[in-house]
């Protein structure tokens, strides 16, 4: 279980911010005293405490075997909770940040035959760090790179001047119909035993998940990662019970509450980060009853199991649930 109040901060020096494209800002952060930061793999996000109370995940989008500094991207999302603007308006150049070290959600499956990485917008940020691993392994790999138009496409001189820049193919939404992404097409043609890494808008990772599954691709080959979750309908919520199962306590949930929110309030806290599905943060097994899960984080299959259930958004269908606490 990944937790992000179990692991300590770290101080960094936000040794440059720039504007990268149309609504999207980069920082380079590095260690104040000028040692190595803590290594990291391909797919690595660390935690940012924006401001006190307020803890954001970026992905790590310069290369792995960079020890001096964490590039970071962050988009301006007028439909954010905050983060974004936070960081636009209050770190400045010079700034000191905490930070988490590095945590891998979304590794690279190490030894297959080919990577097929679609990055939609934003998402470009964990792929592009995978690029970069992927081409100092020697291995074989494609980046589709879709953006919504040139100047919302951050990375093209940085991918322009990488050694891999014959590898990726860039789509624009407002560009000529023959650039643009044909999923089917990319995922028919790939060797055997590819794997896919899909990072991008809720939509855009549905889409190409849909057409992989459709496709036959099995769903060990395919490996996404959301960085924001889909805004979700929350007029029926219903109120439940929750029940502790190591000390048989059981506490209500309100319809308008989450089950952290409502265990926080009755002493038992549950170490939170990105409050909405994506992070795993929260991660909490399930001893009975059948979760209404709301994340992105946890698989199908996962779900499916109903053994876990990530309660900084996820509620249950059943009257009374039993967590692991
Ligand atoms: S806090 Fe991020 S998934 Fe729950």
């Amino acid at each position: 279980v990944s937790n992000a109040s179990q692991s300590s901060w770290l101080t960094v020096r936000v040794a440059a911010k720039y504007v990268e494209a149309t609504d999207i800002c980069c920082y380079e952060l590095v260690s104040p005293d000028g040692l190595p930061l803590p290594p990291f793999t391909a797919g690595a996000h660390i935690d940012v405490r924006v401001r006190r109370h307020m803890v954001r995940q970026y992905s790590l989008c310069n290369a792995p075997h960079e020890r001096h500094r964490y590039v970071i991207a962050v988009l301006s999302d007028p439909d954010s909770r905050g983060g974004s603007l936070a960081m636009r308006e209050r770190v400045e150049q010079g700034d000191l940040l905490e930070i988490s070290a590095p945590k891998n959600h979304f590794p690279l499956h190490p030894h297959v035959t080919h990577s097929v990485l679609i990055a939609g917008g934003i998402g470009v940020t964990p792929l592009l760090c995978m690029a970069y691993e992927l081409n100092d392994n020697g291995a074989s790999f494609v980046l589709h790179y879709c953006a919504r138009s040139r100047d919302r496409m951050a990375f093209v001189q940085t991918i322009a001047q990488s050694a891999f820049a014959a590898r990726v193919r860039f789509h624009l939404d407002d560009g000529d119909v023959v650039q643009q992404l044909d999923i089917n097409r990319v995922l028919a043609t790939v060797p055997a035993g590819a794997h896919l890494y899909v990072c991008g808008p809720v939509g855009f990772i549905s889409m190409i998940l849909d057409t992989a599954d459709k496709a036959g691709w099995p769903a060990a080959q395919i490996h996404r990662e959301y960085f924001a979750a889909a805004p979700i309908d929350t007029r029926n919520d219903k109120e439940f019970v929750v029940q502790l199962a190591r000390s048989g306590r059981t506490i209500t949930v309100a319809a308008n509450e989450s089950i952290v929110q409502v265990l926080a309030r009755h002493g038992v806290d549950i170490p939170v980060s990105c409050e909405q599905g994506v992070c795993g943060t929260c991660l909490t097994a399930v001893v009975a009853g059948e979760p209404e899960h709301r994340d992105v984080y946890l698989t199908d299959a996962e779900h499916a199991s109903n053994k876990m259930m990530m309660p900084c958004c996820s509620r249950s269908r059943s009257e009374r649930l039993v967590l692991d606490l």
